[in-house]
């Protein structure tokens, strides 16, 4: 399966900090809020990755992400001119993909908790259909809805609804069948004229192969698009950590773990970070003494 990260948009809801930088690139806490997503995508077993931003800051992930081998990835990118909605990455990427099974993540999302692996592996290990990932919140109207019927399936999906019939927001992490890219191509824009990704939900749904995982209160999921969000996600990973000593979305981690990269490799790269805090957590674990 290959993934994608959407890291475009103009991130209009933290002007001024994102006039000249990349929302996607804002820190939380102590690693780029990319690394978030990016993370989750590799537990998931993804190597092949798709970078999509913008003209502008496109240069800037590249700078940041390279060809990705450091983190054992191959790594491309693409453009978005104008944030068409984020559906539009499966036309973008229509010829990387070439075929194959994809998932998406958003790049302002974090998703962190128990079993979180296994549940990633098994829905990029299913061969026909799409998963999406529910999470319970207090301000449903926020986000894609989905409500489910007395069986507990999924019965409806819909984009930020004025009266959410649930309180289950639909997380920015995506999981689809080789036929993604033809199925993006049937969605139409929207009244905000976007291509919502919700649509593209919405016709798994009605030919009952939408996977529907509903996250337990083990699990957190935050999106760092507004400044009390991002205050949020950098309090909750600064908790985390320093509490337990595991970091939380750390690539050169994940790489590791997964077996993409070996031992001397994260010593390399955890002396690159100098003398800074992730670097001697890094570096411990190369050493074994975390392992
Ligand atoms: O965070 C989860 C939510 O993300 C889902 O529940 C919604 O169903 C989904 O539509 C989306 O809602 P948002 O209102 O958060 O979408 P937003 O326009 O803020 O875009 C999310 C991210 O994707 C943001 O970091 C910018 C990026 N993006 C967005 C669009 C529309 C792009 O890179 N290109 C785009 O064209």
């Amino acid at each position: 399966m290959k993934g994608i990260l959407l890291a475009g948009g103009s991130g209009t809801r933290l002007h001024p900090m994102t006039l000249v930088a990349s929302k996607q690139l804002l820190p939380i806490y102590d690693k780029p809020m990319i690394y978030y997503p990016l993370s989750t995508l590799m537990l998931a077993g993804i190597r092949d990755l798709l970078v999509i931003s913008t003209p502008e800051d496109l240069p800037q992930f590249r700078r940041l992400l390279a060809d990705g081998s450091r983190f054992g990835l191959n790594v491309a990118y693409a453009e978005q001119p104008r944030p068409e909605g984020i559906a539009q990455a499966f036309l973008i990427g229509r010829d990387w993909i070439a075929g194959d099974p994809c998932a998406l993540a958003l790049g302002d999302n974090l998703i962190h908790g128990d079993h979180l692996s296994a549940l990633l592996q098994d829905a990029a290990g299913r061969q026909r259909g799409a998963t999406v990932f529910a999470y319970q919140v207090r301000d449903p109207e926020r986000y894609g809805v989905v409500s489910f019927d007395a069986d507990g399936w999924a019965a409806e999906i819909v984009e930020k609804p004025a009266a959410p019939r649930s309180n289950w927001a639909v997380t920015g992490l995506y999981f689809y069948d080789s036929r993604v890219s033809d199925l993006a191509r049937e969605i139409r824009p929207s009244a905000r004229g976007e291509l919502e990704i919700t649509d593209l939900n919405r016709l798994y749904l009605d030919e009952g192969t939408l996977h529907v995982e509903r996250l337990s209160r083990g699990c957190a999921w935050l999106d760092a698009g507004t400044p009390d969000s991002l205050l949020q996600s950098a309090t909750f990973v600064q908790t985390v950590q320093s509490r337990t000593g595991m970091l939380v979305g750390c690539p050169e981690e994940v790489a590791f773990r997964m077996g993409y990269i070996d031992a001397a490799q994260l010593a390399a790269h955890a002396r690159g970070l100098g003398k800074t805090e992730l670097g001697r957590v890094l570096l411990e674990l190369a050493e074994g003494e975390h392992a």
